[in-house]
């Protein structure tokens, strides 16, 4: 059995919390992850759908000549953004992307979708509150060991040195996926490309099972934002199929710089 802590077993739990979490249990991943947060999810595997069905002309047009999964992975998600921004009384509408590939949410609407083989998700706000959100889902397999010098800042793979083997692959995937997720809530306003190493990701200590907190530190500017700049709280959500992750950036107060800088 692979360890979750360098150190330490899983926190317990009290007789509420396990039935809070026996709940969950019940719903997806991206649902137990951002269960404390504004947002309304919709997620499902994206093989159940078929590819085109429920897309409006101008959406199926643009991936008119994707091949099947990448048609089948747009599908589910304009039709898992539409259900759940219909929890927002928002109509369905045509949800089409820019040129840099970012879906043009209605103007009521933040959002972020994911998909990968497997599984995908929308989660989505109303923009009076909330002003920015990513999301990102990975298979729950380690990290490349060739990709790791490239995702992961040195302090990053310091600390994932002190777990064992097969933890520190899991974390070190759940690196790329918070750099992932805090680049998709942000870059529609920034617009502007971030290098995985101009961001550092603090995990939590028990972050390599079950759902756990993570902050985000830029080490360089970006568009608006400093260098210091911190971002929190990101969610990591690590089960026996995916590493989820996500964040959900609040209109006001903005974040401020964080004290450890
Ligand atoms: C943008 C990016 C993060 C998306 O990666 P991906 O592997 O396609 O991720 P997902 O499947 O989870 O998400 C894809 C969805 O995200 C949305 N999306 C794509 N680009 C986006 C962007 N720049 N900003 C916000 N959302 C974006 C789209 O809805 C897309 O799905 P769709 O094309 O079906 O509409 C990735 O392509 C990328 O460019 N990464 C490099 C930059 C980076 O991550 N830096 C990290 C610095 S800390």
């Amino acid at each position: 059995m692979c360890p979750a802590t360098p150190e330490q077993d899983e926190p317990r739990h009290g007789a509420a919390e396990q039935r809070d979490h026996r709940d969950l249990q019940q719903r997806g991943p991206f649902a137990r992850l951002l269960a404390q947060e504004p947002v309304q999810v919709a997620e499902l595997d994206p093989r159940q759908v078929a590819a085109g069905a429920g897309l409006f002309d101008d959406e199926a047009g643009a991936v008119a000549h994707a091949v099947e999964s990448r048609r089948q992975q747009y599908t589910a998600g304009r039709v898992l953004a539409r259900q759940a921004w219909a929890q927002l009384g928002v109509p369905a509408l045509p949800l089409l992307s820019d040129e840099q590939r970012v879906p043009r949410w209605p103007p009521s609407v933040v959002g972020c979708i994911s998909h990968t083989h497997g599984w995908c998700a929308a989660a989505v706000a109303p923009a009076a509150q909330v002003t920015g959100i990513g999301i990102d889902v990975e298979a729950a397999t380690p990290l490349d060991v060739e990709l790791w010098e490239r995702i992961c800042r040195p302090e990053e793979r310091a600390l994932l040195a002190a777990y064992p083997e097969c933890a520190a692959g899991l974390l070190a995937k759940a690196v790329f996926s918070a750099k992932e997720s805090i680049y998709k809530a942000l870059y529609p306003r920034v617009r502007v490309f971030l290098d995985f190493q101009a961001m550092h990701i603090a995990l939590a200590p028990q972050a390599a099972a079950g759902i756990s907190r993570w902050q985000a530190t830029l080490r360089a500017p970006w568009g608006p934002f400093a260098a210091g700049q911190s971002f929190e709280p990101g969610w990591l959500g690590i089960d026996a199929e995916w590493v989820v992750t996500g964040v959900v950036l609040p209109v006001a107060p903005l974040p401020v710089p964080s004290r450890r800088e």
